[in-house]
């Protein structure tokens, strides 16, 4: 099992470390100006406000599990946005419904009171494209995980 603890180089992260490395875990930290330090924890740099950089980071990793605990004394840009970019790389959620890009497109345009119409749609083959024509996110784990019930894109554009 492998687990990611991002602010690994603090008080509570390093602790989290240690336990883990001592259970048995593959552990991979994170540091953003101090160090990890902790025998057998691999060690990246990241800054939890960049978002794209945390999710970046969770899809390099793979980690089974995300224990995040970055914090910075009365900054809000850190303690509260930084955890919640965290926990949203962690339960990457696809909703109920598998849909296209294309019907994506459609239902936001509908919702927006846009035309549909001027949407320019075309499929793979047609402009000779060749790859797999049924990708599905499975999103089982991230309902079992989470405590509000996965609404369909659909129903959640309708609301
Ligand atoms: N300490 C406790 O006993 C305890 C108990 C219960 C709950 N908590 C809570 O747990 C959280 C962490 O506490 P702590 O004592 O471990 O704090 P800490 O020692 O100050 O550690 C904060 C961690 O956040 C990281 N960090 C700061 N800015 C960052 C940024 N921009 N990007 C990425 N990482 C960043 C730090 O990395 P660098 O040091 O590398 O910059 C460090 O790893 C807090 O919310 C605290 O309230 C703590």
């Amino acid at each position: 099992m492998r687990l990611l603890v991002v602010g690994g180089s603090g008080f509570l992260g390093r602790e989290v470390c240690r336990r883990a490395v001592a259970t048995g875990w593959d552990v991979v930290g994170t540091h953003y100006s101090g160090r990890v330090e902790v025998p057998g924890v691999a060690s990246h740099r990241v800054d939890v406000t960049d978002r794209a950089a945390v999710r970046e980071l969770v899809t390099r990793v793979r980690p089974d599990a995300v224990v995040g605990t970055p914090y910075r004394y009365a900054d809000w840009a850190v303690t509260a946005d930084g955890a919640a970019h965290v926990a949203c790389a962690a339960v990457e959620v696809a909703g109920a419904d598998a849909v296209s890009r294309a019907e994506l497109g459609l239902l936001v345009a509908r919702r927006d009171r846009l035309d549909p119409s001027a949407l320019r749609i075309t499929t793979g083959p047609a402009v000779g494209v060749r790859r797999s024509t049924e990708v599905r996110l499975d999103s089982a784990r991230a309902a079992v995980l989470l405590r509000t019930r996965l609404r369909g894109v659909a129903e959640l554009l309708a609301a």
